[in-house]
């Protein structure tokens, strides 16, 4: 089968087309993925607004479509589902989305699905291309139960994965998200947006030094598995002008690698530990990584060497960088595992509030 997905759910426009043969081991050869970014727009106003968003999606829809297809080398008729990103995320920007499909579904008869967005940034990892060396170019072997880290620009969630589908939300942020903190402290330190990205590639000279500044870690020893990042914003809010001053003016460059290298590694240090106590607690055979901040090197390294201490058992899946950020592909897998549950185009809604499990 065919799939077209369309996902618009923040910043990015994406669409890609997803070939799958074969059942009961799918076999996925991906046509297209194409990512109209909306970068420029975030780096001119420091941010997403909602409805210029929503602007840019219409703009970038029609195009995105037209050089997928011709990319897949196919038309509409070819296409067997559409697969629509219907929530979480900026509800104006899910609505084109979803406009978009239902129109497409009208014209061309064919059946949609509708996806939500946390489930499509797990079930990215179900691609053949992901890092895991062991698994290259087969599918990978996600071995339940998994523990799932879904870090992005809106969500940090921790969340059980019984099985593809069954989901149980453990724990999440009760304010930021960790890669809005990184956006909004890159904001603070004069960096540019998206500031995940810009943060890591400052920090990476200066990871492991001991830095004159340290930060809080919030919540690091609660026994929950929820997180909070906004008092780690506000923390560098006060600390930076201070800090920046004892560089000196012609410093101001290491000023910042500095303090971005301990924004990282305060964020790192609260997502390892609440994950690894996550994965002890419920005997989770897989770590699935997730979402934007997932695509953070130093991350990634971080919790491997983790991982190999403490509980080499467990394996650990992450996403090409690029397909953890949003993308059109991501959607694509999650509508094939969802393929069953179509519904009539007069019918699909978005939700910007939709969750993963009760
Ligand atoms: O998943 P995503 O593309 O969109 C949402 O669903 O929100 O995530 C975007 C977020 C942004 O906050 C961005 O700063 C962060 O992911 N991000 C990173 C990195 N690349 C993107 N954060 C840390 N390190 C990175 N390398
Ligand atoms: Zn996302």
């Amino acid at each position: 089968m065919r799939i077209l997905a369309i996902e618009t759910s923040c910043d990015d426009t994406g669409i890609a087309i997803l070939e799958v043969t074969g059942t009961k081991n799918p076999s996925f050869k991906v046509l297209s993925n194409i990512i109209a970014s909306q970068v420029e727009l975030g780096e001119k106003y420091g941010g997403v607004y909602p409805i210029m968003a929503k602007r840019a999606h219409e703009e970038n829809l029609p195009l995105t479509l037209e050089t997928a297809l011709s990319q897949a080398k196919i038309s509409l008729k070819n296409i067997d589902l559409i697969a629509v990103t219907n929530g979480p995320g900026l509800e104006p920007c899910l609505w084109v989305g979803v406009n978009f499909a239902k129109n497409l579904s009208s014209s061309w008869n064919i059946p949609i699905v509708p996806v939500n967005h946390i489930e499509s940034h797990i079930l990215v990892n179900w691609l053949p291309t992901h890092e895991n060396p062991k698994s290259e170019n087969r599918n990978p072997k996600i071995e339940f139960p998994a523990i799932a880290l879904v870090v992005s620009g809106g969500h940090t969630q921790i969340i059980l994965v019984k099985k593809i589908g069954q989901y149980k939300i453990l724990g999440e942020t009760r304010d930021d998200a960790a890669g809005e903190c990184f956006d909004k402290c890159a904001k603070i330190l004069g960096l540019g947006y998206p500031g995940g990205p810009i943060i890591s590639q400052l920090a990476t000279k200066l990871v492991g030094c001991p830095t004159p500044h340290q930060l809080p870690r919030p919540m690091i020893n609660t026994k929950d598995y929820d997180f909070s990042f906004s008092g780690l914003k506000t923390a560098v809010l006060y600390a930076w002008p201070t800090f920046a001053k004892s560089f000196g003016e012609a410093m101001q460059k290491n000023a910042q690698a500095t303090m971005a290298a301990e924004i990282q590694q305060a964020i790192i240090d609260v997502l390892i530990k609440k994950t690894i106590k996550a994965i002890k607690d419920y005997k989770a055979k897989s770590l699935i990584l997730g979402g934007g901040v997932s695509a953070n090197q130093e991350l990634r390294k971080q919790f491997k060497n983790k991982l190999e201490e403490e509980l080499p058992h467990v394996e650990l899946i992450v996403p090409k960088p690029a397909l953890s950020t949003d993308n059109g592909l991501m959607v694509a897998v999650a509508g094939y595992f969802n393929k069953k549950n179509t519904v009539s185009w007069k019918k699909i809604q978005a939700n910007g509030n939709l969750r993963i499990s009760k």
